[in-house]
């Protein structure tokens, strides 16, 4: 097995994850070097260019943190989602088996079909309702196809600071900021349940998951706990003393598009205890956010689209 401490490629970059990955793993000095790709690096639609991009880095660990997103484009775009999120993934996984290097898939909790009884654990059959989870779902059997030495990691609810540059798309608390920065009240749906978690401390359980040479396989790395979308919008607009609260909504009261999964909450029977001490619960996880760096989010939510579009 490489070491996995040694050189990190990660793709997808200048995603919400990817830089939170890129960041925390330039800072842990158990890491030699990181190189950053973002999709005019490394497409992964293109075999050539995915190929060139690990003979030149030559990674002991690449995480695979590209994504074609959202619940909506997904369905509208379904030929896209496989391309991007199950072939692409085999293109890097088989890529990573042939250069030695180990692979992580990052996935999500829309590979299971929310009806429970949850909390999910890594051995809960998945069963995806929509095109964004079956193709996810797909890009993991190709990643543990490749080879069984490589990591799927599912994870939910992400929130962190914003990647900067013009192309990054607008997270889930991104928009939230940015209604109620203009004063406006948001609707947001308070009956799926999910587990928040903070891109930073994902980004360190995943340095830590490799650094303790895990076995291949999923992982479920999340923040401790759950809550609705309301909730988790609530928790980040009262925590920045915003006056413009969100108001609870049910799908149908102005919500468009296929029916989501309804809970999805993840835990883990798997994470060694090293990494499992990193964790905390997300509200935790989110007052230490919004005190980093609630003011810079603000900012650059005033910008973002109002459609919360949650994966
Ligand atoms: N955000 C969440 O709440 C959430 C929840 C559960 C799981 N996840 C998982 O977390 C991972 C990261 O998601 P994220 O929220 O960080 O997504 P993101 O912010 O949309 O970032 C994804 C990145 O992938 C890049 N990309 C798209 N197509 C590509 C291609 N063909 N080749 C190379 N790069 C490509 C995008 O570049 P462009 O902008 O140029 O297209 C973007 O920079 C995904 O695996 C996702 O399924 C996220």
């Amino acid at each position: 097995m490489p070491p996995a401490t040694g050189r990190w490629l990660v793709l997808g970059a200048e995603g919400l994850l990817g830089s939170a990955l890129a960041t925390v793993a330039s800072a842990d000095p158990r890491i030699r070097a990181v190189h950053r790709a973002g999709r005019a690096q490394a497409d992964i639609t293109r075999t050539a260019e995915t190929e060139r991009l690990l003979r030149a880095v030559r990674p002991d660990v690449v995480v695979n943190a590209a994504v074609f997103t959202g619940v909506g484009p997904c369905e509208a775009d379904p030929a896209r989602a496989y391309e991007v999120n199950a072939v692409g993934a085999r293109r890097v996984a088989r890529a990573c088996a042939d250069a030695g290097a180990r692979c992580v898939y990052i996935s999500t909790d829309y590979v299971f079909d929310g009806t429970g009884p949850g909390p999910y654990d890594e051995t809960a059959p998945p069963r995806p309702l929509l095109t964004y989870g079956l193709s996810k779902l797909a890009g993991e059997h190709e990643t543990l196809n490749a080879s069984p030495g490589h990591l799927v990691v599912r994870t939910a609810a992400l929130f962190g600071p914003p990647p900067p540059g013009e192309r990054r798309r607008a997270g889930f608390v991104e928009q939230i900021l940015g209604r109620a920065a203009a004063g406006r009240r948001a609707d947001v749906i308070d009956t799926l349940v999910m587990s928040p978690t903070y891109t930073a401390d994902l980004a360190r359980m995943v340095v830590e998951l490799l650094a303790a040479d895990a076995d291949g396989g999923p992982y479920h790395v999340t923040n401790e706990g759950s809550a609705t979308w309301y909730g988790l919008a609530h928790a980040v607009v009262s925590g920045l003393g915003l006056g413009a609260l969100p108001r609870p909504a049910t799908p149908g009261a102005g919500t468009a598009g296929p029916a989501r999964p309804a809970a999805t909450p993840l835990t883990s029977v798997r994470l060694p205890p090293r990494v499992r001490r990193l964790n905390r619960p997300w509200r935790d996880a989110l007052a230490e956010f919004l005190r980093e760096h609630g003011p810079d989010a603000l900012a650059a939510a005033r910008s973002a689209p109002p459609l919360p579009d949650a994966p």
